[in-house]
């Protein structure tokens, strides 16, 4: 053992503080089961507190009309048929007994004058149906989650980043990391590890999320535990996201703004719309605004800072602070621009990850004994395009389920293995970092990674583009073995760094040769020299490594959800 390193023993250990680790650690507290939740963020302000606009479940307080079928059928609709529809049943059934879940314990959703819980149109979605608090819907349900984490006493380390999961015979024992304050490394024994680390959004340069936080750590800690990746190519690029500054470029524009009857204008003033989805307008399904929008801006319609006109202005001024209070705000703070009175320039930004870690619809197990994923972290639901506030939903559903699964999965071991030499690799792995003194700069190298992914493999790719980011790719990785690592005074963030730049070099090779291999236009993935969508590829492409990639079938929808599908105008697809 290394000096300053701290043993730990628990039954399950959760990996991410943000709403799915959270509701899973609930879940398995609830349950009577020990549990340990670590994190590299601050619990108050993890990634979910950004989720802005709503959660879906088909309440029918607006619309009675509405049904979970329907709600299933318009997420496999909009997922173009990559969704798997059983993790879509699972989610749209459950959907209403997590809101009550979160009612429970006090969540604040905005409410009709009657006490009904106000529900919203988000796009593309057949009814209202996305419930909300404001535009602080994820920070609300973040709150309300570690207030419940904190009555059941759950233990929670949020300055802990992980390195490694543990395993041996490929089974999981625990997992291996280091406080990024003081450094001192952790050994934690756990009998299940659940993966709730997020998507890999940040490898792009405009993105919605922070800095150091979705740089592809779940995509790390899988692969090195012999995990797989589903569709990584399948990144949600959300149509407004802010240009300035570019410190906080990217920065999410709710859709809400959209939802509440904001327009989206070219630089001629034109409702660009028009001319992609005149049904739908701007509530459109995001593939599709954010194709527009990007369309507009490569033919030279954009604004002069290069992107469209978001306008909430003629919206009466209550609508704004009641129900966008954070976009205000945020325009406010970031550009000291008044929503009220004035458009917003905005631009596609990397949101989401639609695809991630390999998981089975039945309990999110990775197929490797002890591991299971969740939320942003795992794959199943969005297929090619996720409807906005299904991710809210998906992270409490599956966090209950994954929690339950653990438990019985932990309960029902007899013993288990543990293998010295993992711990010795996992060791040697951060001495070597530690002592890395070679002079490239892993700052330099992840932007060096952002450039590539937004110059090759943006909202629009091709085959030469994608090939030429790989080659690209494959010099950052050599520059990668050169690098200096300095934890000083403040911290251990630049072993952070560290791990995240190896992070971001994985998800970055898995995305592109993933998005070579899906030659077609499906969703999100816009592929300028196969414009059309090819169905032979209605599959999930699976990614094992560099250079292994497997073709999956995707169930047939049920009869039942199937005849609730509309038929939608492919118009407003097409590439240049
Ligand atoms: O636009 C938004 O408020 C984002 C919601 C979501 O991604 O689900």
């Amino acid at each position: 053992m290394s000096a300053g390193e701290q043993r730990i023993a628990t039954s399950v250990l959760v990996i991410g503080g943000g709403g799915s680790g959270l509701r899973a650690a609930i879940q398995l507290a609830e349950d009577g089961t020990d549990v340990l939740l670590v994190g590299k963020r601050p619990i108050a302000d993890a990634h979910t507190t950004l989720a802005a606009g709503g959660i879906n479940a088909a309440l029918g307080t607006m619309d009675p009309a509405d049904s979970w079928q329907q709600h299933a059928a318009d997420t496999i609709k909009e997922s173009y048929f990559l969704a798997d529809p059983q993790t879509v049943r699972i989610v749209t059934e459950g959907a209403a007994g997590a809101l009550a879940d979160l009612q429970r314990w006090g969540m604040p959703f905005a409410r009709e004058a009657d006490g009904r819980i106000s529900q919203r149109f988000f796009g593309a979605h057949t009814f209202r149906r996305t419930a909300f608090a404001g535009d602080y819907t994820g920070l609300e349900i973040q709150r309300t989650l570690v207030r419940r984490a904190r009555e059941l006493a759950i233990p929670i380390m949020d300055t802990m980043y992980v390195t490694r999961i543990l395993t041996h015979d490929g089974m999981v024992f625990g997992a291996y990391g280091f406080d990024i304050s003081a450094g001192t490394r952790y050994l934690v024994h756990a009998d299940a590890v659940i993966l709730a680390t997020g998507g890999h959004t940040r490898i792009w340069r405009r993105t919605s999320s922070r800095r150091d936080e979705n740089a592809g750590d779940s995509f790390r800690l899988a692969l090195g535990a012999g995990a797989r990746i589903r569709d990584p190519e399948l990144v949600q690029f959300h149509p407004s996201g802010l240009i300035e500054p570019e410190n906080a470029a990217g920065t999410l524009v709710s859709e809400a703004a959209r939802g509440e009857g904001g327009v989206l204008r070219n630089r001629l003033g034109e409702r660009f719309m028009e001319r992609y989805d005149a049904a739908r307008m701007e509530l459109s399904t995001r593939d599709r605004v954010a194709l527009a929008a990007y369309t507009e801006i490569k033919e030279g319609r954009g604004t002069p800072g290069g992107g469209v006109w978001l306008d909430v202005s003629h919206l009466p001024r209550e609508t704004i602070m009641e129900r966008l209070p954070r976009v205000y705000q945020t325009l406010m703070e970031l550009q000291m621009l008044d929503i009220t009175t004035t458009p917003i320039e905005i631009a596609p930004t990397a949101h989401y990850s639609m695809g991630g870690v390999w998981v089975r619809p039945e309990d999110h197990g990775t197929g490797i004994p002890g591991l299971f994923a969740i939320g942003e972290a795992a794959s199943g639901l969005h297929g090619a395009n996720r409807l906005g506030g299904n991710s809210l939903i998906e992270l409490l559903v599956y966090g209950r389920i994954v929690g339950e699964a653990t438990a019985e999965y932990s309960a029902g071991l007899a013993a288990q293995p543990r293998d010295a030499r993992a711990v010795i690799e996992a060791r040697d792995e951060v001495d070597q970092l530690l002592a890395a003194d070679g002079p490239e700069n892993v700052r330099s190298l992840q932007r060096a990674i952002r450039n590539t992914m937004t110059e090759h493999a943006g909202v629009v790719r091709d085959e030469a583009g994608v090939r030429a980011g790989l080659a690209k790719l494959n010099d950052i990785e050599s520059a990668q073995t050169q690098i200096g690592v300095h934890p000083d005074l403040a911290g251990f963030q630049d072993l952070a760094h560290a791990f995240d730049l190896r992070a971001s070099l994985i998800a970055a090779r898995a995305t592109m040769e993933a998005a070579l291999e899906r030659r077609e236009t499906r969703g999100c993935h816009n592929r300028a020299d196969f414009p059309a969508q090819d169905d032979s590829l209605q599959l999930n492409l699976v990614w094992s490594g560099p250079g292994r990639l497997e073709r999956e079938p995707v169930a047939q929808t049920p009869v039942e959800i199937a005849r609730l599908i509309r038929e939608v105008s492919t118009a407003g697809k097409l590439v240049e």
